[in-house]
């Protein structure tokens, strides 16, 4: 009988840190086994997606970072960054009772800015998945404004509830939800549907910068495999990785759905 992997059977705690995902990344490369957990209270170069910089002060926050090896084809690592995702939306939704909103591909938003964000890396060897490390970053406990360059695109929870909240029974929350997201995972389910109907986004203009350039048009759909759907004129782009900006006007020359 296959058993279930336990997300955060060993959890290691740092004070300060490069990144979560380096600890966890040397972790996977000596044979970590699979729900290995690195917190830290402080990161010195923590990051984002496309080379950004991931910031929050010293003992506000979570910055954790988890090793998964999925049974997956490489194509389906989405999945995995879908499932964390919906993770961090259902722990903000049920542990704290907000109203969060994805956007594609996995940030966390409360009230239009953003509070909390995924950064996927994986290995990939002889054509097989050899290990995902999921680092998810959530701004908690201090006020926005102390980065007034953020400020206008980001929150943290204190902004949102008002007052500073318990962390650890946040931390708590998350990886009970992680672990039941990746159990649906395991079974089979690509989780796509869930995250579609938590998708703030679908039907309305969006831009998106990607590789390739800019795409404008209305975002309609999630593919299984992860790519945002847009339509432009009378066809539609298929984008797999960019930064999608919901646009306030309409598009012109996109269809509506
Ligand atoms: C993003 O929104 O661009 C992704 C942000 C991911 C931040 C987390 S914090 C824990 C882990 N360690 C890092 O250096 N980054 C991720």
């Amino acid at each position: 009988m296959n058993t279930i992997p336990f997300i955060g059977w060993r959890i290691e705690r740092h004070a300060v840190v490069d990144s979560t995902n380096d600890i966890v990344r040397a972790a996977a490369q000596r044979g970590e086994p699979e729900g290995f957990v690195v917190t830290a209270e402080e990161q010195l170069e923590g990051r984002g997606r496309f080379g950004r910089k991931w910031v929050a002060p010293g003992g506000t926050s979570l910055q954790i970072s988890v090793l998964l090896r999925p049974p997956l084809a490489p194509l389906a690592t989405p999945r995995v960054v879908r499932m964390a995702a919906l993770a961090l939306y259902e722990t903000l939704a049920n542990h704290l009772h907000l109203a969060p909103a994805l956007k594609w591909p996995n940030d966390v938003y409360l009230n239009g800015l953003k509070v909390a964000g995924i950064l996927m890396e994986s290995s990939i060897r002889s054509d097989a998945l050899e290990y995902v490390i999921l680092g998810i970053g959530v701004n908690v406990n201090y006020a926005m404004r102390v980065y007034p360059e953020l400020a206008p695109y980001a929150t943290t929870l204190q902004d949102v509830i008002g007052h500073e909240i318990d962390r650890s029974a946040l931390e708590n929350a998350l990886l009970t939800e992680l672990n039941r997201q990746y159990q649906d995972l395991l079974y089979g389910d690509d989780l796509v549907d869930e995250y579609r109907a938590r998708l703030d986004m679908l039907g309305k203009p969006v831009q998106v910068s990607a590789s390739g350039g800019i795409v404008r048009g209305i975002a309609q759909d999630v593919t299984d495999d992860g790519a945002l759907v847009i339509s432009v004129d009378d066809s539609s782009v298929q984008v797999y990785a960019g930064d999608v900006t919901v646009l306030k006007d309409s598009v012109p020359g996109a269809a509506q759905s």
